[in-house]
């Protein structure tokens, strides 16, 4: 019976705090701006991936949380080509290793955390599949190289085969080699943040993030503005707020950079929304928390999508829950956490009964309630059954 080689890795998901947003090459999916993110611990929110590979195998197949997902897009096959023929390499390199590169491979992955919650589940899927194949084909590269790897597969993904605070630098070169994710800072570097996801329900489809950044990079007017003006000049900012461990700078940088990226969405033609009344309400009530604290100390920031997504100090923890406790209490979410509603303190002058409490606790539908997290790594589970090389 032919062996089938197996290794496991999982991935985080990262939330930018510096979006990117267009593209200026589609087929190696480059970038028209740099982005910065937080990895997001794995504990709440991580894909858990085993690759496989064995000559029995019949073709290239996935399994997400039991179902299949095909991998013949033309950026799956990008990912696999890649990293098949870094193997190659390897195995011309070194002849005593099995010739295993172009056996079909089977990919299972599970999620920590409900795909129903909309949430960007495609980054921590493509760093987890990168890291799992990676440890099975005993790949020589670095993060950074995997990164690029990731970014053909989703662009967001290269930042999550870093934790802490990362950077993806847009580089210059049209063959995309210095497009890649870095690290700014490891999580340990700044610990102490952390993040409160409110999933908004919401029934509509967005559109979906590939063709908005397309549509946004060739009818937005105020897109030229914001890569050439405005990120260039965050993006260093950003970069020194982090490493300065300077809240409010980072907070207000990305506040706007998330209103700057809705911006250029509403300035496409035809105009793309991706916040809902429910993301605007939770907008104004994280601008009301720091104006009434007198500084600023959480922000919010929305993907492509009407999630909100809240960064604060743990030292602030008692202000920023403490509201969000106020409006929420009632959804789940709120058991993972050490978060006392006891220690709860609302500012003096947040006008907490001007707010119809009603209206303002509607269209979220889940509490996630986490914090900065580390990259992927490796485990010692297998999700596939070695004998049927199918999920267990
Ligand atoms: C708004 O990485 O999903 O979340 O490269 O086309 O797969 P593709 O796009 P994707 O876009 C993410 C957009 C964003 C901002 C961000 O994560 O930086």
């Amino acid at each position: 019976m032919s062996e089938i080689y197996y290794a496991t890795s999982t991935g985080p998901v990262n939330i930018a705090t510096l979006k990117y947003w267009g593209k200026r090459d589609k087929d190696l999916n480059l970038p028209t701006n740099s982005s910065i993110s937080v990895t997001l611990d794995q504990a709440n929110l991580r894909t858990l991936t085993t690759a496989s590979c064995s000559s029995k195998f019949d073709n290239d197949q996935l399994w997400i949380n039991g179902a299949t997902y095909p991998l013949d897009g033309a950026r799956s096959k990008q990912v696999l080509a890649d990293l098949r023929s870094l193997r190659k390499e390897v195995e011309n390199e070194n002849s005593s290793l099995p010739k295993i590169a172009t056996f079909p491979l089977h990919i299972v992955s599970e999620n920590n955390f409900p795909t129903a919650a909309g949430l960007a589940s495609s980054a921590a899927g493509f760093a987890a599949l990168i890291s799992a194949v990676a440890r099975l084909y005993k790949l020589p590269t670095d993060a950074s190289e995997l990164s690029k790897i990731a970014r053909k597969g989703s662009g967001s993904a290269c930042r999550s085969l870093f934790g802490g605070y990362v950077a993806w630098e847009m580089g210059d070169l049209a063959n995309g080699e210095d497009s890649k994710a870095v690290q700014v800072a490891d999580k340990k570097h700044w610990p102490d943040m952390k993040a409160a996801i409110l999933v908004v329900s919401d029934m509509k489809k967005d559109v979906p993030s590939t063709s908005g950044m397309q549509l946004t990079v060739h009818t937005s007017d105020l897109f030229q503005h914001r890569i050439k003006e405005v990120v260039p000049k965050r993006f260093i900012e950003m970069k020194k707020a982090i490493i300065e461990k300077d809240f409010p700078t980072f907070a207000e940088l990305t506040m706007k950079d998330s209103n700057s990226f809705h911006s250029v969405c509403l300035d496409s033609y035809p105009p793309i929304f991706y916040l809902n009344d429910t993301s605007k309400r939770i907008i104004k009530l994280i601008n009301l928390l720091n104006e009434s604290a007198g500084k600023i100390i959480a922000a919010y920031t929305f993907d492509a999508g009407p999630n909100a997504v809240i960064y604060y100090e743990e030292k602030n923890e008692k202000y920023v829950l403490g509201l969000l406790h106020q409006f929420f209490s009632h959804l789940g979410g709120w058991e993972s956490s050490s978060f006392d509603p006891k220690n709860a303190v609302i500012p003096e002058s947040f006008p907490l009964s001007s707010l119809d409490k009603d209206i303002y606790s509607q269209g979220v539908s889940r509490v996630i309630l986490t914090q900065v997290g580390e990259g992927p790594s490796e485990t010692d589970d297998v999700l596939i059954n070695l004998q049927t090389g199918l999920p267990k």
